[in-house]
């Protein structure tokens, strides 16, 4: 495995081993132990600047002396899962703020995630980050997880995919990626004290396969630890995971930081981890900096041998010279203007057409009178709050203070973004006459409703690192004034503007619903495109939408409602059936099922061929069969194997057609999918193909029987 390969083609793997030995080597052990913390800037949380950092230094999330006689540089760190971060909030500090990560996972496009990854890297390095806080993998096994946003999708390969085009579009600009939250942090609650459990051979078929195919297509320069226990064990803590799995195993060669308080004892470099990040929070809730004064101590009484040592310091050169991060010019110029398109795209190709009665889009002609209400969409659109939150240029549109308990508490805002549904409503329909109402009353919406030809209603929601929804509802009421809206005028449009699934009471009342996530800086343009039918809605669903919390694995949350700081045990008893893999295995019928998004063209699959050999080939012809142009996505999905009844995303594709057009298109089965992990403790191991029959269909989603094929497959173990 090589780490940055393709950066910089005289820096191969070689090279920057031995690189990293040599100039280990020639290290003091006060170096050396200098590489191994990072100290966090000031903000919600730290508010006195540690004087650990010089005061030259770009405020950061984290950040590391180099050892400039060597030639080794300081490690600047900030988070860049929407974008570039600014931490301690620096006015003039603003960056590209891109769509949310399930918007991302939205569009199924490798090529879009490459593209935000190297925009990302280019801010980045503009802005003297060195390190990027990316690659947010974790599966979405809950739909209350309150960063389900940051993250991609609840299936191994699409999260995989996207995650790995995103680094490599990072470290391709000679940033290091980081790839996070290895593993299983899955839901907020009482992170710190959560013990996640789940079944080790389930862990490698489902959250860990998408570390392991991510890790793979992109080396990723370091791999960030969770907050939570598996298996009674820290992330950081953990020797099975770090050692056994992710360095032995997977033979990972980069560097391993734990999340900011996420070290928990001196010990967790014993057990695999190499550098403690944000020491401010380990003091806030272990009352230690661990990798400072105890882990120095163990060293000087022989606790910690020297090999190890040396081993940490090299694995975190080894990174940054295969990247390249010691050999950066001038800084780039960047087009903040290409940028903000690049924003604009992916914000079009997030958005989820979830329902349509034919009333979008929009037409001039027939919508002289508009309402749109509520979201606060005169405003602009809502971005996710946390550690991601990235300040855009000119800065939000509004923060407006949520609060809540715990530690994040004080960081949780509404913040909007200043691209405003409403204005750009009226510039794409200059000719009508567009009301807003704030969508505070249902009586005052539904009045305004009613006089208008079309009711456009936002429903919006906070969602935050630190805190898990409490159910699948809108907040504030806005359910009632939805429900209002749409009895007062049926041609009503819903736009959620939210990071995970709602459940809708109104659902059949409405004549379309539009999923826009957490749509970035230019989400209301985008918006406003879609519902005027300027731009043909093409996003996915990345996630399954429950009907309700009762067709999840866990309709009741552990340690929900528990103040902060209950020591919480969830056990994810669904293992490797996560989302739609667990509603087919339940025979339940979702409310929009993973993969659903309508289009205004319509699109037929026909002439199903498929091969099979070491893996599972589909061909598949794809036909534009509507009046305008159009991107389709086909799935191929494993349904049942070898006797077994088991869903599985295997490949996608996304085809662009013009009105009329027809493509072949080819769908390879990764063939991890096709197997299963055989081995208990999921570490020593195999993967294992049963011989028999395997039962594939190519649909529009994961909900749909679309057209189907059988094939023989030998029986065959490959890969540990
Ligand atoms: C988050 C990480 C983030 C870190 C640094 C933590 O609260 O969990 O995802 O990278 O802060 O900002």
């Amino acid at each position: 495995m090589t780490i940055g390969e393709g950066v910089d083609p005289r820096n191969g793997i070689d090279d920057a081993d031995r690189r990293a030995r040599h100039v280990e080597e020639q290290m003091t052990d006060d170096e050396r132990f200098s590489l191994l913390v990072s100290v966090m800037g000031t903000n919600d949380v730290v508010t006195v600047l540690d004087e650990r950092i010089p005061e030259d230094v770009p405020m950061s999330a984290g950040y590391v002396p180099g050892v400039p006689r060597l030639g080794v540089p300081a490690q600047l760190m900030s988070d860049a899962s929407l974008g570039v971060t600014n931490p301690g909030y620096r006015p003039g500090d603003t960056a590209t703020a891109l769509p949310a990560g399930i918007s991302l996972g939205a569009s199924f496009n490798p090529d879009l995630a490459r593209v935000s990854g190297s925009l990302v890297g280019k801010e980045a390095r503009h802005r003297g980050f060195n390190i990027q806080l990316a690659g947010g993998v974790n599966l979405a096994r809950d739909p209350r997880n309150g960063r389900n946003f940051e993250y991609l999708s609840e299936d191994p390969l699409l999260t995989a995919v996207l995650a790995a085009e995103s680094i490599n579009g990072i470290q391709g600009e000679g940033v290091i990626s980081t790839i996070k939250h290895y593993s299983l942090n899955c839901n907020e609650t009482n992170r710190h004290w959560l013990d996640a459990r789940i079944d080790p051979a389930a862990h490698r078929e489902s959250d860990l396969l998408a570390f392991e195919i991510a890790i793979e297509r992109s080396g990723p320069g370091a791999v960030m630890t969770g907050y939570n226990k598996i298996n009674g064990d820290y992330a950081g803590d953990n020797a099975v995971l770090i050692q056994d799995v992710l360095k032995g195993v997977w033979g990972y060669p980069g560097w391993v930081m734990s999340d900011w308080g996420g070290t928990t004892s001196w010990e967790c470099a014993i057990h695999g981890l190499d550098q403690e990040s944000g020491l401010q929070i380990d003091m806030m809730l272990w009352q230690n900096e661990w990798f400072v004064g105890p882990l120095r101590e163990a060293y000087e009484a022989g606790r910690l041998s020297r090999d190890r040592l040396s081993e940490m310091v090299r694995r975190i050169l080894r990174s940054m010279f295969a990247v390249g991060v010691d050999r950066w010019g001038p800084a780039p110029e960047v087009d903040m203007g290409s940028h903000h398109g690049i924003a604009l795209e992916a914000a079009r190709q997030g958005i989820v057409l979830l329902a349509n009665t034919g009333i979008l889009p929009l037409r001039p002609e027939s919508t002289p009178h508009v309402a749109v209400i509520g979201g606060h969409a005169q405003l602009g659109v809502v971005t996710g709050c946390g550690s991601s939150a990235v300040v855009p240029p000119g800065g939000y549109a509004e923060v407006i203070k949520v609060g809540g308990p715990g530690a994040m508490g004080v960081a949780r805002n509404l913040y909007l973004l200043p691209s405003s549904p409403l204005t750009e409503l009226r510039r794409l329909l200059p000719g009508a006459e567009i009301e807003f109402d704030a969508g505070m009353s249902p009586a005052e919406s539904a009045a305004m409703a009613a006089r208008s030809d079309v009711a456009i209603v936002f429903g919006v929601t906070v969602e935050s690192e630190g805190f898990d929804d409490h159910d699948l509802s809108l907040p504030w009421g806005q359910d009632a004034v939805i429900e209002a809206v749409a009895a007062a005028n049926p041609r009503t449009v819903v736009v959620l503007e939210t990071g995970n699934p709602v459940s809708m009471p109104w659902r059949d009342a409405v004549g379309a619903i539009v999923q826009a996530w957490y749509p970035g800086q230019a989400g209301g343009q985008a918006i406003a495109e879609v519902l005027t039918g300027i731009v043909n809605p093409s996003g996915r669903l990345p996630v399954s939408f429950p009907a309700d919390l009762s067709q999840t694995p866990r309709p009741r949350l552990p340690g929900q409602g528990t103040p902060w700081g209950t020591p919480t045990t969830i056990e994810y008893t669904e293992g490797a059936e996560v989302g739609y893999r667990w509603l087919a295995r339940t025979a339940q019928r979702p409310l929009f099922a993973f993969g659903h998004g309508l289009s205004y063209t319509t699109f037929a699959h026909t002439d199903l061929e498929v091969s099979a050999g070491d893996t599972i080939t589909a061909r598949v012809t794809v036909t534009n069969t509507g009046d305008r142009p159009g991107v389709d996505i086909p799935q191929l999905y494993l349904t049942e194997a070898a006797g077994d009844r088991r869903m599985r995303l295997l490949a996608f594709d996304r085809v662009v057609l013009e009105a009329g057009e027809t493509r072949r298109v080819t769908l390879e089965a990764e063939p991890r999918l096709l197997a299963r992990y055989d081995g208990a403790d999921g570490t020593t191991g195999t993967w294992r193909i049963d011989e028999g029959t395997y039962e594939v269909s190519v649909a529009e989603n994961a909900g749909e029987p679309g057209l189907t094929a059988s094939v023989e497959l030998k029986a065959r173990a490959f890969g540990r």
